[in-house]
């Protein structure tokens, strides 16, 4: 029987310098011997684990505070309510149950946290990401009806999708993976998948789960309500049999879930299937995820989106449109498997006086193959159109080579070197690759056209050159 450990070494590299890992206890490099500890049974792969600990520590610290204060000011404003008694102590109730499971996230932290660690950690703005963990608590594993209809609404196109679209399922990274459904129902199509997160309290949730345990928490309603007990209620998060139909063994045998910075991923080049992005591309800036998305990719490997574009972060300039999302992968070298639409209502709930409609995007990009055709004398090649280059200056004093920065039609920029530099200018006219090797030899030892070839290959593939 393969256990996800098992999984997980195989594949994984270690963040420092690239090497395999190797599993005993828990992770480390068989090269440069970096450990990755485990965070309260959580597996933790980022580069520096004393300063996330501190700054999630520090995070989770300051929204209890917050809480807390919250707490204490509501307090105040009920005191003389006596009308309205029956909404405040189930408010009280819920938010002091909350703030104890959060007190409970803060006090494991602090207890892993180094003090000078913490001493160095400044307070962020984040504090939200705990409330999003009782929201998908919610919607994936407290069984209401609101949160199957809404998960079977999206996952059912998704299924489709898979099926009809994807063949190598050999593994899945399901990117910001949450409290994890969606990684749990992706067991019933693919041999193994990682459920990756930067949060540590998302999957310490999840795994809690994956053990058999249950998590109880408040849901509050402050408005739309239409009676005043509805402003709490007890929840009860635990895993059943979801659609999938995977029992705890069967998904903890396909399964590895762990902490890391998805832009910082501890796998190698090349070795994913397929990464889905759920309720996650627009989490971060995509000309920070896409190069990440292309490195992680196996040629013909397949990037799936789902989801809306609402953004969670600030800066305008990087909240691109789907069109401009698109455009992106197709100028990165994908090309669109299919695309749609899908409507579905977030967690509508007899409780509410309110719906929120939701049109997912559902978009998979193919990472293009590219098959290299043999060269031979009569092969001919040209400049691609759109071509620019500068020279940065020399590569070393006592090498003659210049350092020279080609930039593709696409804006992509690719160094290269004064060999590669001179077959671009003679190819600014169309040349056959004999009159090519018979030209730089005249310049050039050429101690083998199959050289010259392998030159030629690498600027065709970075699209600086083609056939004609
Ligand atoms: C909107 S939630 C989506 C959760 C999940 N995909 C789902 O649909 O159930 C976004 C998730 O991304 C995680 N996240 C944010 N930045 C991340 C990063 N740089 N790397 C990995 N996960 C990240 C958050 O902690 C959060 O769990």
């Amino acid at each position: 029987m393969i256990t996800y450990t098992d999984i997980a070494a195989d594949q994984m590299i270690c963040l420092q310098c690239g090497a395999p890992l190797i599993k005993e206890e828990t992770y480390s490099c068989a090269a440069c011997h970096k450990d990755y500890p485990h965070l309260h049974g959580v597996p933790l792969f980022v580069s520096n684990e004393e300063e996330y600990i501190a700054g999630m520590a520090k995070q989770y610290a300051d929204f209890a505070q917050q809480k807390e204060a919250e707490l204490g000011e509501l307090e105040q404003a009920f005191e003389n309510r006596p009308l309205r008694q029956v909404y405040w102590q189930q408010l009280r109730k819920a938010l002091s149950g909350n703030n104890e499971l959060i007190g409970t996230l803060v006090n494991m932290l602090c207890e892993r946290a180094s003090p000078a660690a913490l001493l160095r950690t400044k307070s962020s703005p984040v504090t939200a990401a705990v409330l999003k963990d009782f929201q998908y608590l919610k919607r994936d594993w407290c069984w209401l009806e609101e949160g199957e209809l809404q998960l079977s609404e999206i996952l059912g196109p998704l299924e489709e999708v898979i099926n009809e679209a994807i063949s190598d399922r050999e593994n899945i990274l399901v990117a910001g993976a949450g409290v994890g459904r969606i990684a749990v129902e992706l067991c019933g199509y693919f041999e193994k998948v990682y459920a990756t997160d930067l949060s540590f309290s998302m999957l310490w949730f999840f795994q809690q789960l994956l053990k058999g345990a249950s998590i109880n928490f408040h849901e509050i309603n402050y408005a739309n309500i239409l009676q005043d007990t509805y402003v709490a209620r007890e929840l009860t998060a635990s895993y059943h049999a979801p659609f999938s139909g995977y029992t705890l063994p069967e998904v903890n045998d396909k399964l590895f879930c762990y902490i890391s910075d998805i832009l910082h991923s501890p796998h190698k080049d090349g070795s994913i299937s397929a990464f889905c992005s759920a309720y996650f591309t627009d989490v971060l800036a995509l000309k920070l995820l896409l190069p990440e998305v292309k490195r992680l990719l196996k040629p013909g490997g397949v990037f799936i989106h789902l989801g809306p574009l609402g953004y969670g972060f600030e800066d305008v300039g990087e909240k691109l449109a789907a069109n401009e999302i698109r455009a992106a992968f197709i100028r990165a070298g994908f090309e669109v498997v299919r695309e749609e639409v899908i409507r579905c209502n977030h967690l509508e709930s007899d409780l509410s006086m309110q719906t929120v409609t939701l049109k997912n995007w559902l978009v998979v990009f193919r990472k293009m193959e590219y098959v290299q055709q043999p060269i031979v004398d009569a092969t001919i090649f040209g400049v691609c159109e759109g071509i620019k280059y500068e020279v940065r200056g020399r590569l070393e004093e006592d090498i003659p080579m210049d350092q020279i920065m080609i930039r593709t039609a696409d804006g992509e920029a690719v160094i290269i070197a004064e060999l590669a530099f001179d077959i671009l200018r003679f190819l600014a006219t169309p040349q056959t690759f004999e009159t090519l090797i018979s030209h730089l030899d005249s310049c050039y030892e050429i101690e083998a056209p199959s050289m010259i070839a392998d030159v030629l290959l690498h600027l065709e593939s970075l699209k600086v050159i083609n056939r004609i």
